[in-house]
């Protein structure tokens, strides 16, 4: 089968597509390397021996769009290409409303256009705001707390009226608490551009040395270390989940909403110990106030992506951490990001 990946160059969008070639499909690459790069691409042919089929180009123009998918005989599509950064959101509304809502409209008309129906979004655990229970199940509440959860939560909604539109629409929305780790290889991996905001790569960073110190945002959470607790799951573990979805909605038509987690949390201090005994470096941290609009703890119930995909998250926290090094450490992540502006 051949699938469009938009921000197929991203994160995880890489990560992905090294899954679905290791399955033996075919993907095309759609990416405006605005948050990505090149480099990526040429890693993923080293894993996966194969050129990947790559088209530079924005989410927003419907026209080339439908041309990639029509030239390629697309017929499924998972939908990554989206910006992601709370604080960058609240500062640029207008530019993540543009590329996240209008981006997948214009997605949407493409694939319409050629009666391609099979989508699979990259949707996000902030839909949930601030938890009213745990684990949290899909039936959770809705309730986004900042605009690029809202264009998470716009976009779901958009979908939902898609499918109830016409029967032959095939949806899945995919929620992800935190990804983390790297590819098995160290090849591909995180690479954000400038200070990285999550806790992850900002970790890596400091155990290579290019940041002095980790800042630890709130020690004071009613937590049993005081530090806020988060779903993190294995990348890899996250792209076999699209690979499960795709084959869901093969049979299933409609719109569907999974949880991608792990089903447990981790403390912001179990990382930094996490990460210290994979690396065999020091973490110096410091304690600062809480980061507005973070929650004490967030984890998923993933049992629905387990009884109706018959995916589960396996990989574990010490080979979330192991790659992690082992991308960052073998000099990849400076080559794939390009210039690191802070160093
Ligand atoms: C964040 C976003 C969330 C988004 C997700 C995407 C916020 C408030 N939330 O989630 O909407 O979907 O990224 O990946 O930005 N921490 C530190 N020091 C740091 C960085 C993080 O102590 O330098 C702590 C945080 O306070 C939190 C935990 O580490 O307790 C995880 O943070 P992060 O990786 O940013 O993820 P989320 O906040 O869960």
């Amino acid at each position: 089968m051949s699938i469009l990946l938009t921000g197929g160059a991203g994160y995880i969008g890489s990560h992905t597509a090294a899954v679905l070639a290791d399955a033996g499909q075919t993907v095309v690459l759609y990416d405006s390397l605005r948050n990505s790069s090149a480099e990526a691409i040429r890693r993923l042919h080293a894993i996966t021996r194969r050129p990947p089929v790559f088209v530079e180009g924005d989410i927003r123009h419907t026209g080339r769009l439908a041309r990639v998918l029509q030239e390629h005989g697309v017929e499924a599509v998972i939908h990554m290409a989206g910006l992601k950064t709370v604080a960058e959101s609240i500062s640029e509304p207008i530019d993540y409303y543009h590329t996240n809502v209008q981006g997948t409209l214009s997605l949407l008309d493409a694939m319409d256009s050629l009666s391609i129906h099979r989508l699979v979004f990259s949707s996000s655990a902030t839909v949930y705001g601030e938890p009213a229970y745990l684990p949290i199940d899909e039936e959770h509440p809705l309730r986004a707390t900042n605009p690029y959860g809202r264009t998470k939560l716009h976009i779901e909604d958009m979908l939902l009226d898609l499918a109830r539109s016409n029967p032959r629409w095939s949806i899945a929305c995919l929620r992800y608490f935190n990804p983390a780790g790297a590819h098995e290889s160290g090849l591909i991996g995180e690479s954000p551009r400038g200070v990285p905001t999550n806790l992850m790569p900002h970790i890596a960073e400091v155990a290579a040395g290019s940041l002095s110190r980790l800042t630890v945002f709130g020690g004071d959470y009613d937590t049993p270390d005081g530090t806020g607790i988060r779903d993190f799951i294995h990348v890899m573990d996250l792209a076999e989940g699209h690979l499960a979805a795709l084959d869901f909605l093969s049979a299933n038509t409609g719109w569907h909403a999974f949880n991608l987690g792990t089903g447990r949390g981790y403390s912001v201090l179990e990382m930094i110990a996490a990460f210290t005994a994979a690396s065999g470096r020091p973490i110096p941290y410091r304690f600062q106030p809480r980061r507005p609009g973070d929650v004490a703890v967030c984890y998923a119930d993933p049992g629905k992506a387990e009884r109706l995909l018959g995916w589960k998250a396996w990989r574990s926290l010490e080979a979330m951490c192991a790659s992690t090094w082992r991308w960052r450490s073998g000099g990849h992540a400076e080559d794939a990001s390009g210039v690191r502006a802070w160093a």
